[in-house]
Order: C-alpha cells, then sequence, then structure tokens
C-alpha cells in the first residue's frame, strides 16, 4: 500500500497568523483529496496555536477518506477523540515551546498508563497508531502496549546533512519497519518528508502509509495544493514501483 495522508495544519497556521477565517483548512482538505490524498492528518494541540477544535469537527463531517488525529495522550484529548471518533489517532509527545514534533514518544519507561489510554481509545472503535523513534525497542513496545500500529519518526533522516548519517537513519527506518510488519502492526512513516527526500522511504515495501505536511503546504503556495498533492502521490507510487 502507498496511501498519503496530507496534514493540513499549517494552513491553519497562516489563518491563526491573522486570527481570520481563512485559509481554511477544511477546504484544503477538501481539495487535497480530490487531487488524490488517501486520508486527512490534523494536529488538535494543547495551545490550539493552529488547527481549531471547529476544524476537527468540520473535517469529520466533510472529509471522505479517513481522518487521522494527532494529539497528545491527555485526559481532554482523550475525551475530544471519543465525541469526534477520528478513523484514526496518532499519539505524538508534544512540548509547548517546540517549533514541531521533535521526537518520538516515549513508550517504554511507564507504559501501562498509556496501554489504558490506548485500549479506552480501540475499545471506542478507533485506530491507534503510535509515534516512535526508529529503534526496535520502542517497535517492540507499541507491540506490547497494543496498539495497532505505529509511525516511524523520519525527522532525523530528513535532517540529515551527511550522507554516511543519512544511509544510518535510513537503515534504522528500515530495520523498524521491518520489525513493525513482523509483528502485524500497521506501520506508517511521517515527519520531515519533502519532495527530494521521500523517494528513500516510500521505496520500503513495509510502509501502509506516509502522513506528510509541511512540504506539501509550502509548496502549495506557489503551484496551488491539487498540483503539490498530486505531485508527491506520483513520487510515491513512482518509489514503489521501482
Ligand atoms: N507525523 C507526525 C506524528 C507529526 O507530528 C507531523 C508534524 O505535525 C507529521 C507527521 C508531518 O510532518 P511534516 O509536516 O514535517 O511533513
Amino acid at each position: 500500500m502507498s496511501r498519503l495522508s496530507v496534514n493540513v495544519d499549517h494552513v491553519a497556521t497562516v489563518r491563526q497568523a491573522r486570527l481570520a477565517s481563512e485559509p481554511d483548512p477544511v477546504t484544503a482538505a477538501a481539495i487535497a483529496e480530490l487531487a488524490g490524498a488517501d486520508g486527512i492528518t490534523v494536529h488538535l494541540r494543547e495551545d490550539r496555536r493552529h488547527i481549531q477544535d471547529r476544524d476537527l469537527y468540520i473535517l469529520r463531517k466533510t472529509i471522505k477518506t479517513r481522518l487521522n488525529l494527532e494529539m497528545a495522550a491527555t485526559k481532554e484529548m482523550f475525551d475530544i477523540a471519543l465525541e469526534v471518533k477520528p478513523d484514526m489517532v496518532t499519539i505524538v509527545p508534544e512540548k509547548r515551546q517546540e517549533l514541531t514534533t521533535e521526537g518520538g514518544l516515549d513508550v517504554k519507561t511507564n507504559p501501562d498508563p498509556l496501554k489504558r489510554y490506548v485500549q479506552g481509545l480501540r475499545d471506542a472503535g478507533i485506530s491507534v497508531n503510535l509515534f516512535v523513534d526508529p529503534s526496535p525497542d520502542a517497535v517492540k513496545a507499541c507491540h506490547r502496549i497494543g496498539s495497532d500500529g505505529l509511525e516511524i519518526h523520519t525527522g532525523r533522516y530528513a535532517e540529515a546533512f551527511q550522507d554516511n548519517v543519512k544511509e544510518a537513519e535510513l537503515k534504522r527506518i528500515y530495520d523498524a519497519a521491518v520489525l513493525s510488519k513482523r509483528l502485524g502492526l500497521k506501520t506508517h512513516a511521517g515527519h520531515g518528508l519533502d519532495y527530494n527526500n521521500v523517494q528513500n522511504v516510500a521505496a520500503m515495501q513495509e510502509f501502509d502509509e506516509f502522513a506528510i505536511g509541511y512540504s506539501i503546504i509550502s509548496r502549495s503556495i506557489y503551484t496551488g495544493i491539487e498540483n503539490a498533492v498530486r505531485e508527491m502521490k506520483r513520487l510515491i507510487v513512482a518509489s514503489r514501483s521501482k
């Protein structure tokens, strides 16, 4: 499978810069779907810096594909998820000062509360992924916790400058993806993927889905959302058929 879930947070970032009503991530999501997106991702942050509750509730009613809600494992978010019932929740760590999600979730230190949290969401019929660094221990911990799957953090690969570092990060991603598949987990990838670096990750057949936001929304300023989504989808599909 080579699904692309388009993260529309940064459409909301522009809107919030003026606390105005446009550009609207709901409209962006509809155009992304028309261009071939297989899903829409939004991160409802505790500080509401981009996506607002209103966006989430409207998207739930309007999108035709799958809604993935990225959120921190808090009580507030749990209640919202149970009300909105996204198709999928991706649990991410969240720090107030960060520009974007900086690292994978700590799934090892204190897994029991997380296990109960995941179970509560799954009992409500929501598929749950955990956003983790590409390490075998993290993958095994997701399996023990009982999530449906995981999303492997590709940020360190995406940010690597030197070829040897990039290669090493790709190997970590690959090994984690192979292990994840072997354990029967849904295996997704995301963070920092763009038009120049997605190919190496998309070529790994172990991945079911890619969550990509910043590069697509950035390019859409020049080419429009439709072209930006279409091109990313084309790159993913082409990388997989090599
Ligand atoms: N996956 C997760 C868990 C994220 O937190 C983000 C950023 O919101 C993304 C994917 C998308 O990353 P980017 O915007 O760098 O494509």
